[in-house]
């Protein structure tokens, strides 16, 4: 059963400047390390983490805002085949559909919520 959906669009552009203006501090304020490790420095470099960013905002529209989620407390990382996908920090578990693309003026990123559950909240 569908619980929720969530979609999100980020232009490159203001994302690549918000990081080049706060720096490293504002990468670390929104992922964990083992999501930008994935990433190489290239050219898709800012596409790629603000596909991301896009992700972690479509999964929080998904699972309704009900769940307080920071943006560290979601993990997007990549299966072998490239295909996206979504863990979770904390108590959080969901299963979550992420499909994730990007050019170079804007990244999307759609998620499905099929099941949601957080420790103390009714199932
Ligand atoms: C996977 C594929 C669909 C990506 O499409 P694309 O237009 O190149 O790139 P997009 O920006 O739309 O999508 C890229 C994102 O797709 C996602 N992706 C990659 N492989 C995926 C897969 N197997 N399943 C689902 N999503 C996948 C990733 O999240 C990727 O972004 P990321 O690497 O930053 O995480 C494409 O490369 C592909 O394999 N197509 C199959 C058809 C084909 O081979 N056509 C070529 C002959 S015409």
């Amino acid at each position: 059963m569908i619980l929720g959906i969530g979609i999100d669009m980020v232009k490159i552009d203001k994302f690549r400047g918000a990081i080049k203006k706060w720096g490293s501090s504002f990468v670390e304020r929104i992922f964990n390390p083992e999501e930008v490790k994935g990433i190489s420095q290239g050219k898709m470099y800012y596409q790629r983490l603000a596909a991301r960013f896009a992700a972690k905002e479509a999964v929080i529209k998904a699972i309704s805002k009900s769940i307080p989620l920071s943006f560290r407390d979601i993990i997007i990382l990549n299966r072998t085949n490239g295909a996206p996908y979504c863990s979770f920090k904390k108590d959080t578990k969901a299963d979550l559909i992420l499909s994730i693309t990007h050019i170079e003026d804007y990244a999307v990123a759609c998620a499905v919520a099929q099941k949601v559950q957080k420790k103390g909240l009714p199932k």
